[in-house]
């Protein structure tokens, strides 16, 4: 009998190839396509969590990040892990068993807020809007008096459904009625204007695959003072670690080691009591991002997100398309369009990759087969982009038997960059 060869023994050619991905363009709600200065940052060297230089790059990308959350929170920092390793952190620090917790719910992220809160032990009540529609500030009020909530949970940008909650209001309730506020950001950031400090929001979490032009992994989030305090009052530091001279809190331990705010907040402190492994490639891509986005300057992003999306709904609509749910509550970086009855959605999608190297999304539960979803963020979100898309999504139509007129979206969206609609 013989035997299979060991590894070493294999030849080289018997493994599988070096990484080397198709030239997707990635116009789907997220990811999109990372900016290049952000991969270069990312093949930096490796630094040890505690080394003097590592901790000023952190401290560099506090002060970044306060400016692309516009506040002046001193917690602002990163979460490892994707988006919703932050919003867990968040969920999970802010919430104790049997705490009371309002979660504002219009698509798919809001039923995970449920969920998390739900893991967490918080008593749950929520407030839904149908898919498609947001909810109104009248509605937030009168469930936040009547409930009185310790935490209230919302969404900004669902991209299940692409509409974005208006946030303006919603913190001063909460305020009035002594109710911390948490917003998942995830797909907004650097694309939507949100303002944390002018909006009086509590905690606020983002990831990077959408917006700011980085790759899933590294999730930015600032923390309010009053929120601060509420989780340090939840601090228990791991025995191993803990100073002689840090008491612990007198609040209920955080039911997670990794998310544990109060840790990695330490951790982020002059302190730097070790938590777990920065992860120094993801610091350096979320930095990076942050760099570029500041760089070209808030208002011009939001500028770039908001004209993109002009010009994609002015594009699809030419093409005889229904656009999907409240337009005036779009979020600007993604779309949602109504799949036209004939047409089999998935394998529209399928040869948008295969021709064109362009991906579009699907959606979720009772969206799954009924939508597309096209995005237009962050490093991807311009006029070529824009276009190319729509030709693209034009010409697939045609070849799946729904007849467009060629040329129609295009010259639609065209129109909106040439500032003619
Ligand atoms: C609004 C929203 N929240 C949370 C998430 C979860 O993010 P992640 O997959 O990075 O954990 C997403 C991802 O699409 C999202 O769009």
């Amino acid at each position: 009998m013989t035997k299979n060869p060991s590894p070493a023994q294999m030849p080289v050619s018997a493994f599988y190839g070096e990484i080397d991905p198709p030239q997707r363009l990635l116009m789907g709600p997220g990811p999109a396509n990372v900016h290049p200065r952000v991969l270069r940052a990312m093949s930096a060297q490796m630094l040890g969590q505690f080394d003097p230089e590592f901790t000023v790059y952190m401290d560099e990308t506090m002060a970044l990040y306060r400016q692309v959350f516009q506040t002046d929170n001193h917690w602002t920092m990163l979460i490892d892990g994707t988006a919703r390793a932050a919003i867990e952190a968040a969920l999970v620090s802010l919430i104790a068993p049997d705490d009371l917790v309002l979660v504002l719910r219009f698509g798919r992220f809001g039923l995970l807020l449920t969920e998390i809160v739900q893991r967490c032990g918080g008593r749950i009540e929520a407030l839904d809007a149908p898919w498609g529609e947001v909810l109104s500030l009248d509605q937030i009020e009168e469930a936040v008096r009547r409930l009185r909530p310790k935490v209230l949970a919302v969404v900004h940008g669902d991209t299940s459904t692409t509409m974005a909650q208006p946030l303006d209001g919603i913190g001063a309730i909460c305020r009035k009625y002594d109710c911390l506020t948490y917003v998942d950001a995830t797909a907004t950031l650097s694309g939507m204007d949100l303002n944390v400090d002018r909006l009086g929001l509590d905690v606020v979490t983002a990831g990077l695959q959408k917006c700011l032009g980085g790759p899933a992994g590294s999730a930015p989030i600032t923390i309010s003072p009053q929120a601060a305090e509420a989780i340090f009052h939840r601090r228990h530091v791991e025995k191993g670690i803990a100073p002689a001279d840090l008491k612990p809190g007198n609040g209920p331990m955080i039911r997670s080691n990794y998310l544990d705010l109060a840790m990695i907040m330490d951790y982020w402190s002059e302190r730097r009591l070790n938590h777990h492994t920065e992860s120094a490639t993801m610091l350096y891509g979320a930095r990076e991002c942050a760099r570029v986005a500041l760089q070209e300057g808030l208002a011009n992003r939001f500028r770039r997100h908001d004209q993109a999306s002009r010009a994609m709904v002015a594009g699809l609509q030419a093409m005889g398309l229904t656009l999907f749910g409240d337009l005036s509550n779009k979020m600007s970086n993604v779309t949602g369009i109504e799949i036209p009855s004939g047409i089999d959605g998935e394998k529209l999608r399928g040869l948008m990759r295969d021709d064109f190297q362009i991906e579009i999304g699907s959606s979720f539960g009772p969206l799954k087969g009924r939508i597309w979803r096209i995005g237009a963020m962050g490093y991807n979100c311009h006029k070529h982009n824009v276009l190319i898309t729509l030709c693209a999504l034009e010409t697939t139509l045609r070849k799946t038997g729904y007849g467009v007129t060629a040329g129609a979206g295009a010259d639609s969206a065209l129109s909106v960059y040439d500032g003619q609609a």
